[in-house]
């Protein structure tokens, strides 16, 4: 099948098969008044329609118009709990009054309120959870999100949770990909002492990931490192273990406190060091330094109402190649909206406009290592775009608050 959508105002991209850093990130290429045409799934030619190879031309088969719509790429969501059941709306109003995340979570609030409604649901239930999200992404553009499991916290929480998102993935309009966050935190039955943590931290290394490992059903491992949950050394370990077993590592990294987890994910090769709110200048010349993606989740500070956000000036300014994610989970960030955290990106942490898009789509296919694959309107690539009800692609963010994509398409098919 060959599509050619014409009568688009703009199209606007990054190019790269890679992650890109530092000034490259503003480096958009942005084409008026041009066609896109895609063949069989992918990107066949982008450019002015009067240049289309003839071949190409005669195959077409389809001719879509865009009414002026701008283009860019999907959107790619590279850190989201999607798995999860339950809302905790209450403690979202408690927070509001003034009680903090810390003191809710201590309270038997927090992760653990969802790790219980999660223990219960069904892994069907689960799939229903997940697909309703993840056809709000799709409004919003998204067209690959990451998925971690993280609220199971036993073998067969996890599984059920990763089981979840596989099955899930044959019908949902986002590509899934998932990441086992067996260390999220520790379960309600093993934290009481330190000889309980030491003893999960034992059933995620020599449990839960060979076993999540055999059913090929993460490609990701990561570990929430932080003052009262895990030390550098268990992240450091589950992440060795992980990758020993051929799960690629990501971290959270120096989101509360600064415990030096964004030096550490670099030294340890993730693909990811994710949050990073609290992170050091050495953290920060370290993954400058490194190809370990800096995934900055301002939604995040924005719904605990924080005023800390991640460095991204000086990260970018740096040279780390930085993304941007909206953490959709129940107690910390409730949004499927990267418009949403791109806006946060320039008006909060002020990144411009074109590094926001650039961090939104090709630099978050980089950070799940699918760069060379999606991430940008390139030939080759995957079809995956978003149409958008804008004379140009810096509406995204200047139009706020409203949802201007009318029509996403992933692999070539609209799925919007
Ligand atoms: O990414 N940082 C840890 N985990 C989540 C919060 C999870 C929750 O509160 O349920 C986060 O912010
Ligand atoms: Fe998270």
């Amino acid at each position: 099948m060959t599509l050619l959508i014409r009568n688009l105002s703009q199209i606007a991209t990054p190019l790269g098969r890679g992650g890109v850093r530092g000034r490259a990130m503003r480096a958009l290429a942005v084409y008026d008044n041009a066609v896109i045409v895609v063949r069989d799934g992918r990107f066949a030619f982008v450019g002015r329609e009067s240049e289309i190879d003839p071949d190409l031309r005669s195959s077409i088969d389809v001719d879509f118009d865009a009414r002026g719509a701008t283009a860019v790429p999907g959107f790619i969501d590279s850190h989201t709990h999607l798995p999860f059941a339950g809302y905790r709306e209450t403690e979202f109003n408690r927070r509001l009054q003034g009680e903090t995340y810390e003191q809710i979570a201590a309270s038997g609030g927090g992760i653990a309120s969802s790790v219980h409604a999660t223990r219960r649901a069904s892994e069907q239930e689960l799939v229903d959870n997940i697909l309703v999200r993840a056809r709000t992404m799709a409004r919003y553009g998204t067209t690959t999100a990451e998925a971690k499991s993280g609220y199971g916290l036993s073998v067969e929480g996890e599984m059920k949770q990763l089981r979840a998102i596989r099955d899930a993935n044959e019908q949902s309009p986002v590509r899934l990909i998932a990441t086992c966050l067996a260390a999220h935190d520790f379960p309600p039955e093993g934290r009481s002492s330190a000889t309980a943590r030491r003893g999960y931290v034992s059933t995620v290394i020599g449990e839960i990931l060979p076993a999540v490992a055999e059913e090929k059903l993460a490609i990701f491992c990561d570990v929430f490192v932080e003052r009262g949950v895990f030390t550098n050394e268990e992240g450091d370990a589950v992440l060795r273990a992980g990758a020993a077993l051929g799960l690629i590592p990501r971290m959270h990294a120096d989101e509360l406190s600064d415990t030096a987890g964004a030096a550490l994910a670099a030294s340890l090769g993730c693909a990811s060091a994710d949050h990073l709110m609290q992170i050091s200048d050495a953290g920060i010349a370290a993954l400058a330094a490194s190809n370990t993606v800096a995934n900055l989740l301002p939604a995040t500070s924005f719904f605990l109402m924080s005023d800390r956000y991640a460095p991204a000036r000086q990260l970018i300014d740096a040279g780390a190649i930085v993304s941007l994610s909206t953490d959709c989970n129940p107690g910390t960030s409730m949004t499927e909206s990267m418009p949403m955290v791109m806006q946060l990106a320039t008006l909060q942490m002020k990144m411009t406009v074109e590094e926001s898009l650039t961090a939104a789509t090709l630099n978050g296919a980089a950070s799940l290592q699918i760069a060379h694959e999606t991430g940008s309107i390139e030939l080759g690539k995957r079809g995956d775009l978003v149409l958008l009800d804008a004379p140009n692609y810096l509406h995204l963010v200047y139009h706020f608050g409203v949802n201007l994509v009318t029509r996403t398409m992933r692999d070539g098919q609209w799925v919007l």
